[in-house]
């Protein structure tokens, strides 16, 4: 089977990451979660009081930010290091993502991660999912897909999955937090949150994950 690249854009909250992983799982390629990469960045700003409005904080802090995937042999999933350190799960706390939007408009940061992104997907047969990855990583994808869902939705699945987690959080914060780095998201001067007009549009509302996974990987296979 041949390799391409299959690029995941969307608002945030709509399953982009659990729906690229399944899709990279049947199809044998690796996913990268370019999301995590922002959110291990947020972290290592707030970690070291750095700010990311500061010129001098970002060059400080991109000095010292190392940021990889390694697979966990148990789960077969990849999980993100800072510095050396797992932080797969901190990194999706409330903190970092109520600061991560703010982080990721910083134009020398999105230069350094779509650098690191660009060199992870250079030999194909990835699947990446973000914002701006059919826009600006990826222009030439071969599979460019936007997915939508809306925010009730959105907030509903993201609250179950803060659960499973332990961490009880208000639907209401959720949901402010889900349109505020939307609304981040979609107006910034760098590399906005866009549907590129070569994008599929899929609307997973109502449909399910299985019924998600199948259509992503139907459309990668006839591209294939
Ligand atoms: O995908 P996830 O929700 O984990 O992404 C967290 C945040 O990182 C997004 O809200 C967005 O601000 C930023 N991001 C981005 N470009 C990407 C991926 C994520 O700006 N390619």
């Amino acid at each position: 089977m041949g390799k391409i690249v299959v690029a995941i854009d969307g608002y945030s909250g709509c399953g982009k990451s659990s729906t690229a992983k399944a899709v990279a799982k049947d199809l044998g390629f690796t996913y990268i979660d370019s999301g995590a990469m922002y959110r291990a960045a947020t972290l290592h700003f707030l970690n070291n009081y750095l700010s990311a409005s500061n010129p001098q904080d970002v060059a400080k802090g991109l000095e010292t930010l190392d940021i990889s995937f390694h697979l966990n042999p148990d789960t077969g999933i990849q999980e993100t290091y800072l510095n050396g350190l797992n932080v797969e799960d901190e990194i999706r706390s409330m903190p970092v993502s109520q600061k991560v939007s703010e982080v990721a408009t910083v134009k020398e940061i999105r230069k350094e991660l779509v650098a690191q992104q660009k060199r992870l997907g250079k030999k194909k047969g990835v699947v990446m999912d973000g914002r701006d990855i059919g826009s600006v990583v990826f222009p030439d994808a071969e599979l460019k897909v936007f997915m939508t869902a809306d925010l009730e939705t959105r907030s509903m699945r993201r609250q179950q999955e803060l659960f499973e987690k332990g961490e009880l959080v208000e639907l209401e914060d959720i949901k402010n937090n889900l349109a505020e780095r939307d609304r981040i998201d979609s107006s910034r001067a760098e590399s906005p949150l866009i549907k590129v007009p070569d994008a599929v549009e899929i609307d997973t509302s109502n449909l399910t994950f299985e019924r998600q996974v199948a259509q992503i990987v139907q459309l990668a296979k006839d591209v294939i």
